[in-house]
């Protein structure tokens, strides 16, 4: 997720030709098979460094793409592990998961010059009930803005009604990181705010790509940034979810280009 700064106009978001929409959805799709390669290294007693490791080895060797975390903004790993109370820009370590322990897993891919962007939860065993629902009431947050998109549907519309179903399962939304446009840049305009007002912001058109990932929170919605610069943790210590797609709007709704074939949302 980007940092949220303040709106700058419009005319910065990219509208994507038909050949730069097919780099779009290679990359998209490389990132989405990153997830699923990762998914049975996903068990008690790895280590997120571990889990680094053969992600950046995948990336690179396999896919022959970049890992767009590995020194962005000076971030120091290739993807970002956020477990638990971490919201978001886990740094990948020497701790080792845990029975019940909740994880995002965020993976960004160059491929081509272009970005995919997307990220899931990983359950190590089972979860406490509050940390499973936290997850769950993410998912449902993300595809509920996912739904929305098509041309003439406004920002303020998908970030509206994922608060509104947050809040309504007596979770929080992060207001500090919010979803981006993307493409031959990790993050451009326009900025995708998970909460909001219904007809505010900019107005949907065919050729953007964006990220929709909301940050939910068991507890309360405020965050801090930890000494590394980089880890962002809820202040109360409950548990943090996210799930993020990359998508593309269409001349009729939208295309998920994150999502493998034969997957749903
Ligand atoms: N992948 C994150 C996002 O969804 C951004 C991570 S920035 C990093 O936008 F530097 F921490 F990798
Ligand atoms: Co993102
Ligand atoms: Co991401």
């Amino acid at each position: 997720m980007m940092f949220q700064k303040t709106p700058k106009p419009p005319t910065s978001i990219t509208f994507k030709t038909p050949a730069e929409i097919d780099k779009m959805r290679v990359a998209g799709r490389l990132a989405a098979e990153v997830l699923r390669m990762i998914r049975p290294h996903v068990r008690e007693g790895v280590t997120t460094e571990e889990l680094d490791r053969i992600c950046h080895d995948y990336i690179v060797n396999t896919q022959q793409a970049i890992p767009a975390p590995l020194g962005y903004r000076g971030f120091p790993k290739s993807i970002c592990t956020s477990v638990n109370h971490v919201v978001c820009h886990g740094i990948p370590g020497p701790r080792k998961l845990k029975k019940g322990d909740v994880l995002n897993i965020d993976i960004t891919v160059i491929k081509d010059g272009y970005h995919g962007d997307t990220s899931q939860m990983f359950h190590v065993g089972v979860p406490p009930i509050a940390a499973q629902r936290v997850s769950r009431v993410a998912y449902e947050a993300m595809c509920i803005g996912i739904r929305l998109v098509r041309p003439g549907i406004r920002l303020g519309d998908i970030g509206h009604a994922i608060q509104k179903h947050a809040e309504a399962q007596h979770c929080s939304v992060v207001r500090e990181y919010c979803g981006h446009g993307i493409g031959r840049n990790f993050h451009e305009e326009p900025q995708v705010l998970h909460y909001g007002e219904p007809g505010a912001g900019i107005e949907l058109k065919p050729g953007m790509t964006f990220t929709i990932e909301p940050m939910i929170n068991a507890g309360r919605r405020h965050v801090k940034v930890m000494p590394d610069k980089w880890t962002v943790i809820t202040k109360d210590h409950s548990i943090s979810a996210q799930w993020e797609h990359t998508l593309l709007v269409t001349e009729t709704g939208y295309e998920v280009l994150t999502l493998l074939p034969g997957d749903t949302l």
